[in-house]
């Protein structure tokens, strides 16, 4: 599987080596996502698994710099009150600024949301989970980087911004795009310490 450049064909590398290398990327080069490519990934999340095939993820792309800008001045503003009430450590101005520059550099952002409204009620967060992991492996299977924002991009600055209405939660915000590096692979327990058979010993 290759590392994307602005020029690159698409090919569809197998599953596996996919999983292995779809890694949470936070700082990306500026190239844009072409739309064709976009919406292979969209139609990846489409096919998603969900409850009673009630389909009631909707997928809002934000691609308006002047709209993100103001979206991460916001997150800055209230980062610290944020890592305050967790018991964080709270990193200086220059340090948060450098981080959400970081995390608002992609072209574009795949915002997750569900609708509450829907009749199966209680499987917003199920629902929109398995939609972005299949976002996150069809980007990283077309050579993209993305992450699964929660918390880093609050759900009610988001809904602020962006003029989402009430009857969405959003599960989280998505940024794709070729990523300035590939990021290690971070280490997961063996299976062994994963799984039991049977009963849980
Ligand atoms: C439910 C969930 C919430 C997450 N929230 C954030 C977040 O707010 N900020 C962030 O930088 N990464 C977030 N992540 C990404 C994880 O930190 C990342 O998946 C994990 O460290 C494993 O690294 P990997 O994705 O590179 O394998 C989240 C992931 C999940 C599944």
């Amino acid at each position: 599987m290759t590392n994307r450049t602005t020029d690159e064909e698409t090919r569809d590398p197998p599953f596996f080596e996919v999983v292995e290398k779809r890694v949470s990327v936070r700082r990306y080069k500026p190239d844009p996502v072409p739309q064709v490519h976009l919406e292979k990934i969209l139609n990846s999340a489409r096919l998603a698994p969900n409850s009673g095939n009630q389909q009631a993820c909707r997928y809002l792309v934000v691609r308006d710099r002047e709209k993100l800008d103001k979206l991460k001045e916001d997150c800055i503003k209230t980062r610290e009150s944020v890592l305050r009430a967790r018991g964080d450590e709270v990193p200086d101005e220059e340090t948060l600024r450098k981080h959400y520059n970081d995390v608002f550099s992609a072209p574009l952002y795949i915002l997750v949301l569900v609708d509450k409204t829907a009749r199966y009620k209680g499987y917003e967060d199920k629902d929109g989970s398995i939609a972005a992991c299949h976002i996150m492996l069809a980007a990283r299977a077309m050579g993209y980087g993305t992450v699964f924002y929660t918390d880093s991009v609050p759900e009610e600055l988001c809904m602020k911004n962006f003029d989402i209405p009430e009857k969405y939660s959003r599960t989280c915000m998505i940024p794709v795009g070729v990523p300035e590096s590939w990021p290690e692979r971070r280490n997961r327990l063996p299976l062994d310490e994963l799984v039991f058979y049977e009963k849980i010993t």
